[in-house]
């Protein structure tokens, strides 16, 4: 397993990006809308993992109502695994919350699977399977 990506919040992208791309000097390598979450994503290439950066695309998305609460920050972290559906599995049986008891597509087309914070110190965290 490794770290697929860290989830970043942003009001809007193109905030984002002026610090990511523009400052920092990462390499966007897409950006693409998740409309099932309600986000417009750019993942930023970083070694072998990425910083993936989030907008919001209406009130009711879950960046949005993070961005309210918290402002933006850090908002998941995203650990790759090779079989979403068991790590599920493994982590109920453990007694964690999952926000999503089955896995559904996430951006670039992977299987992705959230974890309630309350399950994981504290961190939001995503399992993504890569197809
Ligand atoms: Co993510």
């Amino acid at each position: 397993m490794k770290i697929d990506h860290i989830g970043i919040a942003t009001r809007n992208l193109d905030e984002g990006l002026a610090v990511w791309r523009d400052a920092l000097g990462l390499e966007v390598d897409g950006t693409e809308e998740v409309t099932e979450q309600k986000v417009r994503v750019a993942m930023l290439a970083v070694g072998d993992t990425h910083v993936e950066l989030l907008e919001a695309l209406s009130p009711d998305s879950a960046v949005a109502k993070f961005i309210e609460k918290r402002g933006p920050g850090i908002h998941h972290i995203a650990i790759e695994v090779h079989d979403i559906k068991a790590s599920l599995a493994n982590l109920k049986s453990k007694g964690a919350r999952l926000i999503d008891e089955t896995p559904r597509v996430g951006a670039g087309g992977c299987l992705v699977a959230f974890v309630h914070p309350s399950s994981a110190n504290g961190v939001l965290l995503e399992l993504v399977q890569h197809l």
